[in-house]
């Protein structure tokens, strides 16, 4: 029979409480949503033999994990002033447009959401977006469009 998605996670690790960064990544990607939903976090802490808040805390730390759901690649722009200053705010200005959404926002298909982040240390390529791990420089609009497509047509 098969277990949970949580229980599978959670066997990969040999149910190691040393791995929860790990396991909630895991389970982050296996939501399909970018995100940990919140009965899965009580499972873990059930099965882990863990307080929950210990488990929230550590969901709450790292920015790389979400609690509600997000798009399955999530854009990233940075906001500081070094990308700000190297047009950050008009290359956030023509994803809103490629996407048509708004910062902040999710698009229908599921497939993206953009966001603000801080400096994420590649302003010597600013202006600079982040899509899940991976750092795109020194971009401009056509650069953009054709990452964005590369995106949806499932290349990355
Ligand atoms: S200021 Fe944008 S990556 Fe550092």
């Amino acid at each position: 029979m098969k277990g949970t998605v949580v229980s599978e996670v959670l066997t990969k690790y040999d149910n190691s409480k040393d791995r929860l960064v790990q396991i909630l990544l895991d389970l982050q990607e296996e939501s399909g949503q970018n995100y940990i939903p919140r009965e899965w976090l009580e499972e873990v802490s059930q099965k882990l033999d863990t307080p929950l808040t210990k488990v929230y805390d550590v969901a709450t730390f790292y920015a790389m994990y979400n609690l509600d759901p997000k798009g399955r690649y999530v854009i990233e722009v940075c906001k500081s002033a070094p990308c700000r200053s190297r047009k950050a705010e008009t290359l956030a200005q023509s994803l809103e447009k490629l996407l048509s959404i708004k910062m902040g926002e999710t698009t229908a298909d599921g497939l993206f959401t953009l966001q603000h982040t801080s400096c994420f240390g590649a302003c010597d390529i600013s202006p600079a977006i982040k899509i899940g791990e991976k750092v795109y420089g020194n971009l401009n609009e056509d650069k953009l469009a054709e990452i964005i497509r590369a995106y949806r047509e499932g290349q990355k």
